[in-house]
């Protein structure tokens, strides 16, 4: 029996019930399709594609058209899933029309909203998104498109006058009109205040229990990314020792002739 489709409105509801929001990126088809099937409610084809994914230093190089490569790929994988499309760097921020247009394609590409970074800088980009009919995450605290302006993937909100300045931006992105706001790297206290000054649900990342919800990068969760990982990530597996030792074990099969077995009979893969 498939469930029925997770809208924005669902995720305000959760809140409102004290149910947490459970958010996993995805970039591809196939791992889609399973996180979707595990039961995750909110599907972000982050521009961390570029870093986990992609082979880039950081966020800034991620362009729309890769972004829109791995929406498609995502939106064919998930039946369940409310499927978020990060807009890159630059793409919203230039002007608001470039913002809608942006946005459009990014929709017309199967996600069902889009996330942006940023306070009241892009409020007005958020604004006219919303009144076309475009729904729009925001994202707060750390913001890796603003790593040079940042000096670093630093916790945010430490101080008294910077908590007090989130939960301000936080107002102003619900003003605007945004469905949820993710809360990446800032003080467990800084996320309850916002959580609690809002009615639209936050959404945590290294940020704490407090939030209404919580979202990793999957590739983090999973263990198959081989570079840095947050040490606030949750592994839940190790799959970089697996696959390494497949692919040894693979080559040692095949350089000796243990693979293939001579008696196993040819078999092509079902479409
Ligand atoms: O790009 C991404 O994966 C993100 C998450 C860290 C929230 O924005």
């Amino acid at each position: 029996m498939s469930e029925s489709k997770i809208r924005i409105t669902d995720l305000r509801e959760k809140k409102r019930r004290g149910e947490k929001i459970v958010m996993l990126t995805a970039y591809d088809a196939n791992m889609a399709r399973l996180l979707d099937s595990g039961g995750v409610d909110v599907l972000l084809v982050g521009d961390s594609v570029g870093v986990v994914m992609l082979g880039y230093e950081d966020t800034l190089s991620v362009t729309l058209d890769d972004m829109l490569h791995h929406t498609r790929a995502v939106a064919r994988g998930t039946s369940r899933a409310l499927v978020v499309a990060d807009m890159p760097f630059m793409t919203y921020q230039v002007s608001v029309e470039e913002a809608v247009r942006n946005a459009g394609r990014l929709i017309q590409a199967g996600a069902a909203a889009v996330k942006v970074e940023g306070g009241p800088a892009i409020t007005g980009a958020v604004r006219r998104l919303v009144e076309v009919g475009i729904p729009v995450m925001g994202h707060l605290g750390l913001r890796p498109q603003s790593v040079h302006q940042m000096g670093g993937y630093h916790r945010q909100a430490v101080q008294r006058e910077d908590i007090e300045a989130l939960v301000e931006d936080a107002r102003a992105l619900e003003r605007a009109g945004v469905f949820a706001i993710v809360l990446e790297a800032v003080g467990h206290d800084a996320a309850q205040l916002v959580t609690a000054a809002v009615t639209v649900p936050t959404i945590g990342i290294g940020s704490g229990p407090h939030c209404d919800g919580q979202v990793l990068v999957s590739p983090d969760m999973l263990g198959l990314f081989d570079g840095q990982i947050p040490s606030f990530a949750k592994q839940y597996l190790r799959l970089v020792d697996d696959i390494r030792r497949a692919a040894r074990e693979y080559a040692d099969d095949v350089r000796t002739g243990r693979f293939p077995e001579v008696a196993r009979p040819a078999a092509t893969r079902e479409p």
